[in-house]
């Protein structure tokens, strides 16, 4: 296409986009474009990539089904005649969200986590809680955000959207690592900062795999209790677990624990439904108290209005079929999900052999969706778009989830997209790549090898 059928003639106003927010420009955004396009042009090539649900698992959804089931609830369990239960749908909502007591019925039934309706706020995905929780708790310039690093895009893209600082923390196999945490809180102290929050994803971190054990917890409330920290809970990938451990949420006793949850994984993307418990005291200025939650679904007016009462029905009545559980609701899909990860463990041991002395060792984590594999050179977009053409298998350099410029030797994979066939056939033609193209001989990362976590 010429530039005038493109709309870019010369009389038309040209911005420059060094004018527009930085975000825009961000590595972050330019890789995840970079990555679906190349996935778009190379069709035929099995994607490690994404981190998207399995998709054979839309076959069985019946939306319209849902949806009536949430109508009946509405009538038959909150006495609202059939009128008023229809213009529930169609209508503005309140911001908090309609189905509240539903999630809180959840938290109870699957975490032992009491929280009222209230103090739950249904969000546009987890992603808007994230934004949302970083705008309430940020006041100023000084206010910082410590994240696991290397860290998931969605807070790394928010925080960047919101001009909030993050202070990258390394991990270990375990997690995020709560001495250099500690740390960062008495380096921020002295600085004038102030580190107001930690986000982590305790269960089978997005990209690492890490998962936080017991004892790990209890010491990272013990670090927000002594620094004075919230702690942003991201449960996306928690109902994968086999066994799982108490969340945050549930072993916190003072309040530090703002839970961020989604019911993309578990139910479907599309509907994009999320939430945050934010059941914290907020004292205003008279003296006044309300609740953290209240102050999210204020801002949250600004931004969405409110979660479309549509998409809140839809899992609303996914919930209620299944007994009001969401662990029930997602049993068969960790189970597959579960399958799929060992699948592809197992096949990565075939092909390359023992994780802890190939030439490309990965870590093992016992759920979620993703498997981080370090390789002997750098793994950036030139090298995709090769394992792309020539291999037929794609997968994400980690480089860009690292927030200071390590990483470059990662990539991650990721197991919940594929079908089990898929993944086998993937793990061969990666095995062909990496064998042919990330050669042991250009050794360079051998610094920081993944950890292997059995
Ligand atoms: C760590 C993490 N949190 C949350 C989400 C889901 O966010 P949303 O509910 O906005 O789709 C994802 C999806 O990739 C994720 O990896």
């Amino acid at each position: 296409m010429d530039e005038q059928a493109a709309g870019l003639s010369s009389h038309r106003v040209e911005l420059a986009e060094v004018s527009l927010h930085g975000s825009l420009t961000d590595p972050v955004v330019d890789s995840m474009n970079f990555l679906n396009e190349v996935m778009d042009r190379y069709p035929d090539a099995i994607s490690f990539a994404p981190g998207a649900p399995y998709e054979g698992f839309f076959d069985s959804l019946d939306i319209a089904r849902y949806i009536e089931r949430y109508l009946a609830y509405l009538r038959d369990e909150r006495g609202l005649d059939a009128a008023r239960a229809r213009r529930m749908l169609f209508q503005y909502g309140p911001s908090r969200g309609r189905i509240n007591e539903l999630v809180a019925r959840a938290l109870r039934v699957d975490e032992g986590i009491d929280v009222a309706p209230e103090a739950i706020v249904v969000t546009v995905g987890c992603q808007e809680a994230l934004v949302l929780a970083l705008r309430v708790l940020c006041a100023s310039r000084a206010d910082r955000v410590a994240v696991a690093n290397p860290a998931y895009v969605g807070i790394a893209g928010a925080a960047r959207l919101l001009d909030v600082r993050l202070v990258p923390v390394g991990e270990d196999a375990d997690g995020i690592d709560l001495g250099r945490l500690a740390q960062s809180c008495v380096d921020a102290r002295a600085a004038n900062a102030a580190v107001r929050a930690v986000y982590v994803a305790p269960d089978f971190a997005n990209p690492s795999g890490t998962r936080l054990g017991l004892a790990a917890r209890h010491r990272l409330l013990d670090v927000a209790e002594r620094h004075d920290l919230l702690v942003l809970e991201d449960t996306a990938y928690r109902f994968t677990a086999e066994d799982p451990l108490p969340s945050l949420k549930a072993l916190d006793r003072t309040g530090r624990v703002v839970q961020l949850g989604t019911f993309a994984k578990v139910c479907m993307p599309g509907a994009r439904v999320g939430y945050a418990v934010a059941d914290q005291t907020l004292r205003a200025a008279d003296g006044r108290r309300r609740l953290l939650a209240d102050a999210i679904a204020s801002a949250k007016s600004y931004l969405t209005v409110n979660t479309s009462p549509l998409s809140q029905a839809v899992i609303g009545g996914m919930l209620l079929e299944h007994g009001g559980s969401l662990r029930e609701l997602s049993r068969a899909k960790a189970v597959w999900y579960r399958r799929s990860l060992r699948l592809l463990l197992d096949a990565l041991g075939r092909h390359l052999g023992d994780p802890g002395t190939s030439p490309w060792p990965w870590n093992a984590p016992e759920g979620g969706f993703f498997v981080q594999l370090a390789t002997p050179v750098p793994a950036d977009g030139d090298l995709v778009e090769v394992s792309a053409r020539e291999y037929g298998v794609l997968w994400t350099p980690m480089r860009d989830f690292y927030l200071d410029g390590t990483g470059a030797n990662r990539i991650r994979l990721s197991c919940s997209y594929l079908t089990r066939p898929q993944i086998e056939e993937g793990v061969a033609r990666l095995a062909g790549f990496l064998r042919d193209r990330c050669r042991p001989a250009a050794v360079t990362d051998r610094a920081t090898p993944v950890p292997v976590v059995r």
